[in-house]
């Protein structure tokens, strides 16, 4: 018999994740009248969601007061290459502005126009200036202000270093899940009548990443073994700058704000050379056409020193610098020993964003798992083929909202949680504690840094057949090994890094399995899913998504026709695409 959960906890809605989705879901479900429980496998308030560096999209036109809705959404709908999911791109768009505002009134002190407004700056491919900012902190000021209101919410609970080992569903309903604190090792039971997952994304699969050491795709990979659909799963973006020297802080953001505000790239010849790929946006082109930019100079030998491009701001101000870019500033001085008012910064592409996720309904959040619900990163369909930068601050604080709300009402319209199964507990309690039985099996750490090799080698910037399904069978290869892995050492269970790595490789394999799966599926080039042996946009896959699910025989990835777009929101399309170049469009 497995060991039992020492603590049953009973909540109406638990929500997995305290970012920016989770924290704006439990808010609402706990204003819908639901006692919400949180769980971070971190500590409160440290979240990838700091990561957002430049600021949150919305069509406030406090800057540009030609911006609108329908340019937003158009501006959304072309990044993502069409196979967004258009109900969510307009409903972001129509509400970002209010979202943006409530956050404001929730005391976040934004960075302001002449006229006392938000201020809002450029960012890649958005038609107008767009972006409400605080400096360059937007996504830690989001993370401060959600984080007071959240503590002062009655009906909500913290729960910090809790990990989730698995979901536990009955009769397709999801009924809790099985836990772990970190502190003491014990075990915990959640019962729950809905759950919010909002876990963020697994930018962690690559070993250069601006993601922090939480994002290893846990959403995905819990609401997968749950029998929830994941979507796209080929679509991860590379932000194409990121720091590249020296080699401990490769990968740290250099946010977009830079090239926003005025930042300019050069190659080693000293040429702009953002000229030849995209003449009219140049360094504000969309992050998939930069990313793939900076990869092609370094390829044709006109790349920097180690390996990427020269981003250079010195032509603005010290003071301005100093005012717009303050972390930025910090950031080389003090890791790089570079003053950025002197001296150009060497960047090169760094995994940051997964577009693929959980499948959900656009209004509610839901999974195909009834009282499952999923938000922000984790979940799937508004950036389609790429996200462009500023519409995941605006997205999780619309869909956190709306999938914390329909949390509460699913639990306000249940009695109560769904039975637990005791054999699906027991058999998630033996999968979750057989690494400590198994001290001196594989290491967890080195089964990580070899998938993480694995995905940066096979699943780059520009991918091909051979290289996908080779990255495949050496992902499966890792599961096989991950299942005999050990703790790496003898320790106990208390704050047991080896055992912790080894639930989070759980989840990072699903992830990595799903990615190659799709990637070798979709036989085109899209957004961030570039393919030397298909170049080319393929109009059939333009009405294609690719959905991952569980079957008995194992991973399986069909693709499904997305809903065709209404003559309506066309329009609005076509009439903007008439601002386009054909560049951008094609
Ligand atoms: O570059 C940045 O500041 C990142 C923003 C984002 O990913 O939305």
């Amino acid at each position: 018999m497995a060991e039992a959960p020492r603590e049953t906890v009973e909540t109406d809605v638990l929500v997995i994740g305290a970012g920016g989705a989770g924290m704006r879901g439990a808010v609402a479900a706990a204003l819908s009248g639901a006692r919400v429980t949180v769980i971070c496998k971190s500590l409160l308030g440290k979240a990838h969601t700091v990561m957002a560096e430049g600021g949150m999209a919305a069509a406030l036109g406090n800057v540009a007061h030609l911006d609108s809705w329908e340019a937003h959404f158009a501006d959304t709908m072309k990044g993502g290459k069409l196979i967004n999911n258009w109900r969510m791109a307009e409903i972001h768009a129509k509400e970002a502005p209010e979202r943006v505002l409530e956050l404001e009134r929730w005391g976040a002190v934004f960075d302001r126009t002449r006229d006392g407004l938000i201020h809002q700056r450029p960012f890649g491919a958005h038609t107008y200036p767009r972006l409400a900012h605080i400096g360059d902190r937007t996504g830690l000021e989001l993370i401060r202000s959600l984080q007071d209101v959240l503590v002062h919410t009655p009906a909500v609970d913290v729960h910090m270093e809790v990990t989730v080992a698995s979901l536990l569903t009955s009769d397709g309903r999801v009924a809790g899940a099985l836990a772990y604190a970190r502190a003491d090792g014990r075990l915990i039971l959640y019962r729950a009548r809905a759950i919010l997952l909002a876990t963020g994304g697994a930018g962690k699969i690559y070993r250069i990443t601006s993601n922090s050491w939480e994002s290893t795709g846990d959403g995905t990979g819990l609401a997968y073994e749950a029998g929830a659909q994941l979507q796209d799963m080929e679509f991860v973006q590379f932000h194409p700058t990121g720091m590249v020297w020296p080699p401990g802080v490769r990968g740290i953001l250099v946010t977009e704000g830079v090239r926003g505000e005025g930042g300019l790239l050069r190659n080693k010849e000293g040429d702009r050379f953002m000229e030849k790929y995209d003449p009219e946006r140049m360094e504000l082109s969309a992050r998939d056409v930069v990313a793939r930019a900076i990869n092609s100079e370094v390829l044709a030998g006109r790349g920097s020193p180690h390996g990427g491009a020269f981003l250079d701001i010195t032509h603005r101000s010290p003071d301005f610098i100093k005012s717009k870019l303050p972390s930025m500033y910090e950031q080389f001085l003090k890791l790089a020993k570079v003053d950025i008012t002197k001296e150009p910064m060497e960047v090169a592409p760094t995994i940051h964003y997964y577009m693929g996720g959980v499948r959900v309904d656009a209004e509610t959040g839901a999974t195909n798992v009834s009282g499952l619900f999923a938000a922000g990163e984790v979940a799937s369909g508004l950036h389609g083929a790429n996200r462009l930068g500023g519409n995941s601050l605006s997205d999780l604080l619309v869909f956190g909202k709306r999938a914390g709300e329909a949390a509460g009402a699913f639990a306000g319209a249940h009695g109560g949680s769904a039975p637990i199964d005791s054999r699906q507990l027991e058999q998630a309690t033996e999968r979750l504690l057989a690494p400590l039985r198994r001290p001196h099996g594989d290491s967890p750490y080195r089964l990580m840094s070899e998938l993480q090799e694995v995905c940066t080698k096979y699943a780059p910037i520009i991918r091909e057949e051979k290289g996908l399904r080779e990255g495949l069978e050496k992902v499966l290869e890792l599961g096989g090994r991950a299942q005999l892995c050990g703790t790496g050492g003898p320790n106990g269970r208390a704050f047991n890094p080896g055992w912790h790595t080894a639930q989070d490789l759980h989840g990072m394999l699903i992830n990595a399995e799903a990615l190659f799966r799709s990637a070798i599926e979709r036989k085109e080039s899209r957004g961030a899913h570039a393919r030397s042996d298909y170049p080319r946009l393929d109009a059939r896959w333009a009405e294609l998504n690719l959905i991952t699910e569980k079957t008995p025989d194992g991973m399986a990835v069909r693709a499904v026709e997305n809903k065709p777009l209404p003559y309506e929101l066309t329009e609005v399309i076509s009439q903007s695409f008439k601002r386009y170049t054909p560049e951008e469009i094609s």
